[in-house]
């Protein structure tokens, strides 16, 4: 048994993924996984892993005491070793293992824990079903590259305190156990044990709070703060996430961005030595819809969106004079030199992908080596074919994809079929950085569904001063003092200013169906404040989990997230969601009822 217990005179040298040739003829101690063992006979390779690396363990039967050679001899994968010995130069070099020029040459060895076979091997980039890996996050932790990402957070978390702390920024914690915040998603409930038939919410973001340090006068706040949001998730969304929290007063829409800038710039020379060129550019929303289909547009690639509406409104084919009659618009985007690489099969393919955008179909024109063919070309005379073509700029070798409906179909249907088409023709860069602001928000969004007006930021959003009027005759048209800030096609942050009027904030929530009553009820606490002296403000908030995951170019967040959970919003690891104690909801007043 003493073999598993560490004692005084085993101090670790230092990490395995260290030793150099300039350690040569150390005596030294190292400690870490096996990441495998190589039994030839009078010799045995052990490779040592920790997260900093491997280094190979030695054992010459000719030299190593018989005990230790004995028990080398017994290792398995994932074993946990102590070792001593001495530092040598290798007889055969791994050119690709920074310590591949020396090994250890074993004369004490403890086991400090077995291990069972792990159900898959704890290497980089391994093929393994997800959900085995989530099953076992813990060893998949062990993998190097998961384990880079997890450092990598750590790194830019702190270059990110640095950075606001040095600009005079004040870290404050906010509650988890909340009266509910609207940022439009459902809130995640907790019973109060006390309050029988009462609930907090759990935060989807600081941002009440933060607004009330705004009026307590603490000038600069920020937090790294959890979020909870009990929505559908995608690879870029999880119920719980963390953001990288910021609200200043006294300041205008330049003024937050200015800092935040600032922030980037220096995490892309501290975090990847590149020099990014301020100010960053800025899109409205309008043209960001317009030209990429998307309010987040992946800067890295052209393809933009053309509009061909006044060419095909009186042409033969039906699909896009009457998308065009009931007021909706007809647009394509080319893909230049791709005929060659997209098949018919593939062009089906791409179809599935507008569909789920709701468009009922995908045209398209291709001109491969000067043979044309079409899914609509024959419906059209040659004139209106040529002035497409021409307007689109479909050259020989290209392909053309036109989309026809209404805007809220046909913008987002061609702004996902471009990312898409991007991914298949490998146009994207690594390394590349494309950042910009995207500005002039809506501040409303209609749902046909439930008949009314949401907030597309969040109800606590300043108009543009210009728009004001319109919050009671027009909401649809009133534009907003938000900003999100895109990297590579994703939303890795969004703020605003801030309504610091009780007026104003008091029309925005008529705007939204709320009546006095209503708005008293929910955020009667904030009205109130607002009548004691108001700093105007606004802010930001990253999505740390988002940035991490742009800046490391991954796509999924889950790869930043030590323990992450899974579309269903579950966790694998240890199966919560989980019945709670028959007791424990006795005591809360709860029954647990059929679900309808
Ligand atoms: P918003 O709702 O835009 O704004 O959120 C800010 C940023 O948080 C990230 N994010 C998410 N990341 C992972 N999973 C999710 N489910 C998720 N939801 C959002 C995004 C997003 O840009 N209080 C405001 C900020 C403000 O106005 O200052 C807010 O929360 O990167
Ligand atoms: P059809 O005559 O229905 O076979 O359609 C001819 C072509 O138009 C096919 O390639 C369809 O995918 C395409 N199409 C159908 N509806 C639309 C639409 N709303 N927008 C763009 N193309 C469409």
């Amino acid at each position: 048994m003493s073999q598993l217990l560490l004692t005084e005179k085993d101090k670790r040298t230092k990490y395995c993924g260290e030793f150099r040739e300039s350690d040569v003829g150390r005596r030294v101690c190292v400690m870490g996984w096996v990441q495998r063992q190589r039994d030839l006979g009078s010799l045995i390779f052990i490779d040592l892993r920790d997260r900093t690396g491997i280094v190979q363990l030695a054992f010459d039967e000719t030299v190593t005491p018989k005990e230790v050679f004995d028990l080398a001899f017994t290792v398995r994968a994932e074993y946990v070793l102590c070792a001593h010995g001495t530092v040598r130069i290798r007889s055969s070099i791994n050119p690709n293992i920074p310590t591949g020029k020396v090994e250890i040459l074993v004369d004490e060895l403890k086991v400090l824990s077995t291990a069972q076979t792990p159900p898959f091997e704890i290497v980089e980039d391994s093929p393994v079903k997800p959900e085995l890996r989530l099953k076992y996050r813990y060893l998949d932790l062990r993998r190097p590259d998961l384990q880079r990402n997890i450092i990598a957070r750590s790194e830019i978390t702190y270059i990110a305190r640095e950075y606001f702390m040095s600009q005079g920024f004040v870290d404050i914690e906010t509650p988890c156990l909340i009266k509910p915040t609207p940022e439009g998603a459902r809130d995640y409930l907790v019973p109060s044990r006390v309050h029988h038939g009462k609930f907090y919410a759990l935060p989807q973001s600081p941002q009440l709070y933060k607004q009330l340090l705004m009026l307590s006068g603490f000038d600069r706040y920020f937090q790294i703060a959890r979020c909870f949001r009990d929505e559908d998730l995608r690879a870029d969304r999880q119920p719980e996430f963390t953001q990288i929290d910021l609200e200043m007063s006294f300041v205008t829409q330049n003024d937050v961005i200015e800092v935040v800038e600032g922030f980037i710039a220096e995490l892309f020379h501290k975090f990847k030595g590149i020099k990014i060129s301020l100010p960053l550019p800025r899109m409205t929303y309008a043209e960001a819809m317009e030209r990429y289909g998307s309010d987040k547009p992946d800067l890295r690639f052209g393809m933009e969106l053309t509009n061909i509406s006044d060419i095909v409104a009186g042409c033969g084919f039906r699909v896009f004079s009457e998308a065009i009659k009931s007021g909706g618009s007809v647009r394509g985007i080319v893909a230049k030199g791709a005929a060659e690489k997209l098949s018919r099969k593939e062009i089906d393919s791409l179809t599935e992908v507008v569909k789920q955008y709701k468009a009922k179909g995908l045209a398209w024109y291709k001109n491969a080596g000067g043979e044309v063919s079409s899914s609509y070309a024959k419906f059209l005379t040659e004139e209106e074919n040529a002035a497409v073509a021409r307007r689109l700029g479909v050259e020989e070798g290209d392909v053309a994809f036109i989309v026809a409906d209404s805007d809220s179909v046909v913008l987002p249907s061609l702004g996902a079929l471009r990312c898409e088409l991007a991914k298949r023709l490998g146009l994207i860069r690594p390394g590349d950085y494309k950042l910009l602001w995207v500005t002039e928000f809506p501040m409303f969004e209609y749902s046909e569904e439930d008949g009314r007006y949401y907030a597309k930021h969040h109800p606590f959003t300043m108009p543009n001063p210009d728009d004001i009027p319109l919050l009671e005759i027009d909401p649809g048209k009133v534009r907003s003092v938000a900003y999100d800030i895109v990297m590579n096609g994703a939303e890795i942050g969004g703020g605003s200013i801030r309504i610091h009027s009780r007026e104003i904030q008091n029309k925005v929530f008529r705007a939204l169906g709320l009546t006095e009553e209503e708005a008293e009820e929910k955020f009667g606490f904030l009205l109130e404040a607002f009548r004691y002296g108001t700093p105007p403000h606004g802010g930001l908030a990253f999505g740390l989990d988002r940035l991490v995951a742009a800046m490391l170019e991954l796509d999924d967040i889950r790869d930043v997230i030590a323990f992450p959970k899974v579309q269903n919003a579950s966790e694998l690891m240890t199966g919560c969601p989980s019945p709670a104690d028959e007791a424990a909801l006795a005591e809360l007043g709860i029954a647990v009822t059929e679900k309808k």
